[in-house]
């Protein structure tokens, strides 16, 4: 129970209804509020999604206001309408489901709550609310989504192959009536792309997403009534091996299946009420096409001489095409896709060539990216283009591969000799900065080379720019680092033989990750793959957590220590950031499992090194190493503690109490085990150290002797970190929190090794696996590492916290209260922060000059915040030119040592304080 905020409530003794109190008072302040208006509709998190399988999907809306600078608005209530057509809810009749008027200020994650939902149904839905004067609102724009399989067990799909691991396969269909509404339902044991009459289906690139293939495939659905014509239509598709039949880590091909194969269902709907259904079945022929070898490690090869011109339009002769094989005995778990589609993301031009080696052209993209290149070219037919990729240069210009380990990362093109060539591999991605292309006579120009990011497309949320560059390239390099590993599942790293979901990556990554990108479909979605790769753990095993996640045939097993603990500290950062408590619901029993696991491999409540959760460590330390039975025992006392709050925030209240109470008998054995009376934790490692402060691990009264020791450590290494993977997530919270935030700016703003911006003025964009990574001479530190690699960025969640000054309150998820707390530090002069919060966006953005520090607020419409301000002299403070004292709908919370706090609801404020001397 240490986090800024709740130091914060209790410092103050803000009490738990301080959110409702704070509306009240407001409510005071002013007689009217603006009409408010419903925007923003998701669906699951998504935006108008087709073919979902959640029996009641959630719906999510923020209110925006006439003016949202008047103060305290809130939503008193909303009512929804849910139609089975544009013209029903156009009536305003919800056929579906009517709500009602309900009084409630809830505008996210509000469950379907009408009548049971039927495959394949449409269902548009609007809403509408009221503000706290009972002036109601106009409709909502109106918002679609459409089901998918409701009862999968009754969707008998064919899975249909060609002969090899790449291939074509081609259906032609006719269609005889008018058509009212097409859609399809896809999905691959590998990688497809669909065609239809011609032109790509939606716009999803290497789907579907990665999961335990073993467990449950995805499917996606698209609506192609535009695609389908009267008359003679064809549906084309090429299928690549990817994660099913792809190399995955260092573990070679075929760890789910030999070959790929396809499965399609296109659903036709006529206006006379008739209906046609186009499956996958043996009526669809195959062939060898122009992909002659796929693997996302090692590239794509592509001859466009064996191009088949028209093969995906009516009317092609495919009579020497073989008929396709139906897979036998294929019964798939098919679900709904839950998260947002990898896909383009962006393009990078390149901005410099060079020629380091005759014939061998080097392009810059200037950015560590994910994806593919594309290039423009001419020549003779027969001329093979190799493409390859790498992160670092060479002392001599050319590409130095160390990085990729055994991936190939090599793409070739042999020309159709037609002109100009296009070139974008469909089915393989890079970790790469550098771009070298061979064979071609003349170099193409830098605007006919492009890098292509690819990537899940998470919605950027978060921003937050200093008046430190350096901090901005930090902050680039954490966010590109982070986004660069989102691909269907959070990657260690996107460039080497590796490229897997490593569950401790993404445990310390997680918080941060919020911040920039809304993750909560992505990371929900992941949560599946790590609880069902928990599921294969019987026995003793039963409920061990995995390293890696989607398992993969013989990535049994699993770890503790931070690795599989996210299979609990996962949903506890969704609940916290965004509100979703239907994370800790499906992940519940897992979670128990998981703690019931670690009971029967602790002895005394320690988890010894040499049991099976004993873990990696602190992954990357810089030679201060942490016992790795405290970094076990640690994790377990974390996850224990989130699992009580977690309980009881779904009403298990007598689990929740039980947990309370193991954590304290934990924590009484740390205490008891590890911490020396001189507030030494185990040998002293500042993670160690860090661990203890996190989360209160020491004998009352002892926490100054514990920080003492971690601030001597700090001090020995000369303000530098030694942190891993592990205590770096926490290491400048605890010192901010505990009064220390100066040290906290010597480490993130120190520039020699180890540190982040000795990264960044190495003129890396992107994090490295290690501090040391690369040497102070541009070389590489060690053979094994990457140079792309997000863990290190964990920073991110304290910068946001502290120099964004947004601070999430723990007893009050989805930031329905949360607070503003910049601590200005180091020599930053101001800093900017928007951050898109369920509510609606959250900015602050302080200025400090010549003792003056300037804040200017918004608040979004249905939230309220607590401001601290850095000055206890509440006398000379100002709000909008005013004495804080008289502000309207400010109303101060209490002072404590150096900071006064101020409760305000929803508006826009600017405070100035005359910082003392
Ligand atoms: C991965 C790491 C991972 C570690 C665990 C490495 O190979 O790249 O990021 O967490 O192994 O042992």
């Amino acid at each position: 129970m240490n986090t800024v905020s709740k130091q914060i409530r209790d410092s103050f003794t803000i009490t738990l209804a301080l959110a409702c109190l704070t509306a009240l008072a407001i409510t005071a302040t002013a007689a009217t509020s603006p009409a408010l208006t419903p925007a923003s509709l998701t669906c699951q998190g998504l935006v108008n999604p087709q073919g979902l399988d959640a029996a009641q999907p959630e719906l999510n809306w923020i209110s925006i206001s006439a003016d949202p600078a008047v103060r305290g608005q809130v939503q008193a209530a909303y009512q929804i309408l849910v139609a089975d057509s544009e013209a029903a809810l156009g009536q305003n009749v919800g056929n579906l489901w009517d709500s009602g008027k309900v009084m409630s200020d809830q505008s996210a994650h509000v469950a379907y709550a009408g009548k049971p939902l039927l495959s394949h149904q449409a269902c548009h839905w609007k809403v509408r609310v009221w503000n706290r004067n009972g002036v109601e609102s106009a409709w909502s724009q109106p918002g679609f989504w459409t089901m998918g399989f409701v009862t999968p067990d009754k969707w008998q799909l064919n899975w249909i192959g060609g002969a090899g691991r790449t291939g074509l396969l081609r259906k032609e269909f006719t269609v005889k009536q008018t058509l009212k509404r097409a859609w399809v339902y896809t999905s691959a044991l590998g990688f497809y792309e669909l065609r239809l009459n011609g032109s790509k289906v939606g716009s999803d690139r290497i789907a579907p997403g990665w999961t335990d293939y073993f467990r449950r495939v995805q499917y996606r659905c698209f609506d192609v009534t535009d695609q389908v014509k009267r008359g003679a239509n064809v549906m084309g598709v090429e299928i690549a091996p990817g994660w099913f039949a792809g190399k995955i880590g260092s573990h070679g091909p075929s760890k789910y299946g030999k070959t790929p194969a396809f499965a399609a269902e296109l659903f036709l709907e006529f206006t006379d009420g008739t209906t046609q259904i186009v499956k996958s079945d043996r009526a669809w022929k195959t062939s060898e096409g122009p992909l002659t070898a796929s693997d996302m490690q090692d590239g794509d090869q592509y001859d466009a001489r064996l191009e088949k011109t028209g093969w995906d339009l009516p009317g092609y002769d495919d009579s020497s095409w073989m008929a396709a094989e139906v897979l036998q005995g294929e019964n798939r778990n098919l679900v709904a896709q839950q998260d947002q589609p990898i896909g383009v993301v962006r393009e990078m031009k390149a901005v410099k060539v060079t020629e380091p080696t005759p014939g061998v052209h080097v392009y810059d993209l200037g950015q560590n990216i994910t994806g593919v290149a594309r290039i423009a070219m001419q020549g003779a037919k027969g001329t093979k283009i190799t493409l390859r990729f790498a992160e670092r240069l060479n002392a001599d210009g050319t590409l130095d591969f160390t990085s990729l380990r055994a991936a190939k990362a090599t793409d070739t093109y042999i020309l159709s000799g037609n002109g100009v060539e296009t070139f974008q591999p469909k089915f393989t991605f890079h970790g790469f900065r550098w771009i070298s292309i061979q064979g071609l006579e003349k170099a193409p120009a830098l605007s006919e080379v492009s890098g292509i990011v690819i990537c899940s497309q998470v919605p950027e949320i978060g921003f937050l720019e200093t008046s430190d560059a350096a901090l901005n390239h930090l902050l680039s390099n954490i966010k590109w680092t982070a986004h660069n590993a989102f691909m269907s599942v959070p990657l260690d790293s996107p460039q080497r033989s590796e490229r897997q979901g490593w569950t401790g990556d993404a445990n310390v990554m997680a918080a941060t990750a919020t911040w920039l990108f809304d993750m909560d479909r992505f990371y929900t979605k992941w949560e599946g793959d790590v609880l069902g790769a928990q599921a294969y753990n019987k026995g003793e095993s039963d409920g061990l957590m995995p390293t890696v996640a989607p398992r993969w045939a013989e990535s049994g097993g699993g770890k503790g220590g931070g690795w599989g603990d996210v299979g609990v500290n996962l949903p506890y950062v969704l609940w916290q950031r965004y509100g979703n408590t239907e994370i800790i619901r499906t992940s519940y029993v897992g979670m128990q499992k998981w703690l019931a696991y670690l009971e029967r491999h602790s002895k005394n409540h320690i988890i010894p090194a040499s049991s099976r959760i004993s873990t990696a460590g602190d992954w990357e330390d810089v030679n201060d190493e942490t016992p790795k039975d405290l970094v076990a025992t640690f994790y377990c006392a974390l996850d224990v503690s989130q699992v009580a709050e977690m309980a009881a925030a779904i009403g298990k209240d007598a689990d929740a109490a039980a947990y309370r109470k193991r954590f304290q008998e934990v924590r009484a054995a740390i205490i008891k085990e590890y911490v020396a009376p001189d507030g030494t934790v185990a040998k002293g490692s500042q993670t160690a150290q860090v661990f203890a402060l996190h989360l209160g691990l020491y004998p009352d009264g002892m926490r100054e002797k514990v920080l003492g020791k971690l601030l001597e450590n700090i001090k020995a290494h000369k303000d530098h970190l030694t942190t891993g993977y592990l205590g770096t997530q926490w290491l400048l919270q605890v010192l901010a929190e505990n009064g220390h935030a100066d040290v906290a700016y010597k480490i993130l703003l120190q520039k020699t090794q180890p540190s982040w911006l000795f990264m960044a003025s190495m003129g890396q964009t992107s994090l490295w696996e290690g501090w040391t990574s690369l040497k102070p001479d541009g070389t590489f530190g060690s053979k094994r590492t990457s140079l792309g690699h997000s863990a290190l960025g964990s920073c991110g969640d304290w910068m946001f916290q502290s120099i964004g000054g947004l601070v999430p309150d723990p007893m009050s998820p989805g930031f329905k209260h949360f607070i503003i707390r910049p601590i200005p530090g180091g020599a930053l002069t101001n800093a900017e922060m928007k951050y898109q919060s369920p509510q609606g966006q959250i900015t602050s953005h302080w200025t400090l000059k010549d003792g003056q520090f300037n804040l200017e607020v918004e608040v979004p419409v249905n939230a309220t915040a607590t401001i601290v301000l850095p000055t206890a002299d509440t006398a000379s403070s100002t709000e909008s030119g005013r004495p804080v004292a008289v502000s309207p709908g400010v109303v101060a919370a209490g002072t404590t040592q150096g900071s006064a706090s101020y409760n305000v609801g929803s508006g826009r404020y600017s405070f100035a304080v005359t910082l003392e001397p």
